[in-house]
């Protein structure tokens, strides 16, 4: 299996991304320009965790996301749906469980924190996987999505979408195990929800005080929020 379709079926994007995972890593570097470890660092600090939190990383791949959270002192575990991802990532010190967003294998109310780094855009109920990541956090706990968004300045978004469906599979031709799966980065990101309308989403599925930072000027957000206390 090359690539996923916008339709988005699990078994697809499991089997898309096993077979990227080999050089999952070194592909986002390159085509980020770098700025994946900036990325993964701001959504370190908006989760504000500390040694005394669980934290759970979810759609976490090779676990590149999850150590990062990790340099923290929180405890923090690895969760994805695809082995291969999760076994490319074996050399990384924490703990991994396979399972799906929408029916995570953990009990209600049990992390402090719930995160995750552009997986939400690939669950295919993406509600469900929010409300999933409700259910595991315990009342007041916190929640930070990093994802692809729409950059602000509306020439550079111009810019922006030419790299994404041009330069993009190009890149990814030179440098990843699976370059089909990159069309599907570019198009997904294309037709995902913006700042505003991803908040609304996030606040319907049953999160409170929903706000939302850019990075990179929009190209990806940070949207943070709370579980109720009731
Ligand atoms: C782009 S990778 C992100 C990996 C990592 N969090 C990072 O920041 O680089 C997206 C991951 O989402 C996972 N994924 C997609 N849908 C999922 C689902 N329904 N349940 C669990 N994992 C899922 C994929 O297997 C893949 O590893």
């Amino acid at each position: 299996m090359g690539r996923a379709t916008l339709e988005k079926n699990p078994r697809d994007v499991a089997s898309m991304f096993d077979a990227v995972a080999r050089r999952y890593d070194l592909t986002n570097t390159v085509m980020s320009l770098g700025q994946d470890r900036f990325w993964r660092r701001a959504t370190r600090a908006a989760l504000r965790i500390g040694p005394q939190d669980k934290v759970l990383d979810l759609a976490a791949g090779t676990a590149v996301s999850t150590v990062e959270l990790a340099t923290s002192g929180a405890w923090c575990v690895a969760a994805d749906f695809s082995v291969g991802m999760l076994a490319a990532g074996a050399s990384r010190d924490v703990p991994k469980v396979a399972g799906d967003a929408t029916r995570l294998p953990f009990d209600d109310g049990v992390f402090d924190a719930v995160t995750i780094s552009f997986g939400l855009r690939n669950v295919v109920d993406h509600a469900a996987g929010l409300r999933e990541m409700a259910r595991v956090t315990r009342p007041g706990g916190r929640l930070v999505v990093c994802e692809f968004s729409t950059p602000t300045n509306r020439l550079f978004a111009t810019a922006y979408k030419e790299y994404l469906m041009q330069a993009l599979p190009r890149i990814a031709r030179a440098v990843s195990s699976n370059p089909e799966a990159y069309v599907y980065l570019a198009e997904s990101i294309r037709a995902w929800p913006d700042q505003t309308q991803l908040a609304h989403q996030i606040a319907d599925a049953g999160w409170s005080s929903v706000r939302w930072r850019n990075l990179t000027g929009g190209i990806v957000a940070l949207h943070a929020a709370t579980k109720p206390l009731r």
